[in-house]
């Protein structure tokens, strides 16, 4: 039949799943686990890009035992000598990305697995460009921050609506699915490349005129490890912030 001869040429759709590490020793077993877990029952190909930066605690020898026991198809690892930053260790993995969909997510299970097949069924309903991940709409929330954590994150957010009103309701969030070409042209065009990295992507992606749908997550606080973001990604936060005020 004619409709199935043209099926079988398009070609699969395969998510590279990009997990940047710095010091996730106890983390990644467990985050490695789940995302097996879920995209198995998906039945989507897929690989799992494990970018660390030298993390001291050895996170890069549990990555190892880790791809062991899931095979090199599954567990792909791209490790950089020392830590230069979340934004070019996407790029770094980007590069080595062999799926035509990425997924970025962080490895210390405040991002939970589950929701990556609902990103893939969200990007198919409206063949989305991206999909981003959203703490402030619908069922979306935040668990565990404390005050301090929860102003800072809802001030760069409301500043960002406001100065650059982008269309979207999580600006500083960082779980997303992204088409490969459109995450790499978004690359090309964004100039920060720190925390903030986040946040100019989804202004230059709806700036370049392409589509963003939104799934509700809740994003958990941490339990293993801490936090990479402090005052100096605060002060780039905002310095990139009324750049693109400026510029955009
Ligand atoms: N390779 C690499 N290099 N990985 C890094 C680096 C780095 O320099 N810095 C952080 N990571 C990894 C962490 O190991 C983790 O998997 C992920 O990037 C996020 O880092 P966290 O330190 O846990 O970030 P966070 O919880 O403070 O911030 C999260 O929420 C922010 C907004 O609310 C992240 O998702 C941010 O991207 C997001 O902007
Ligand atoms: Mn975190």
């Amino acid at each position: 039949m004619g409709g199935e001869a043209a099926e079988s040429v398009r070609t699969i759709d395969k998510y590279s799943i990009l997990l940047p590490t710095y010091n996730e020793r106890e983390n990644l077993p467990i985050i490695i686990w789940l995302i097996v877990r879920f995209m198995d029952k998906s039945g989507f190909p897929y690989e799992i890009i494990v970018i660390d930066d030298g993390s001291p605690d050895g996170t890069l020898d549990v990555a190892k035992k880790l791809q062991e026991i899931y095979g090199s198809e599954k567990v792909v690892l791209r490790p950089r000598e020392k830590k230069l930053g979340l934004g070019t260790a996407y790029i770094h993995g980007i590069k080595h990305a062999t799926g035509n969909f990425i997924v970025i997510m962080d490895a210390d299970l405040s991002h939970h697995p589950k929701f990556i097949p609902q990103f893939i069924e969200k990007q198919k309903l409206g063949n989305y460009d991206l999909v981003s991940g959203t703490r402030y709409a619908g069922s979306g929330g935040v668990y565990g921050w404390d005050f301090k954590r929860k102003l800072v994150s809802r001030t760069a957010n409301f500043l960002t609506q406001l100065l650059l009103r982008p269309g979207a309701s999580d600006l500083t969030g960082s779980f997303r699915l992204y088409k490969k070409n459109v995450l790499e042209k978004l690359v090309e065009s964004c100039v920060s490349k720190g925390y903030v990295f986040q946040m100019e992507m989804i202004i230059r992606a709806r700036q370049l005129g392409y589509s963003i749908g939104e799934v509700p997550i809740s994003f958990v606080d941490r339990v293993y490890g801490e936090s990479k973001l402090g005052g100096s990604e605060i002060f780039q936060f905002a310095k990139s912030l009324l750049y693109l005020f400026a510029t955009t």
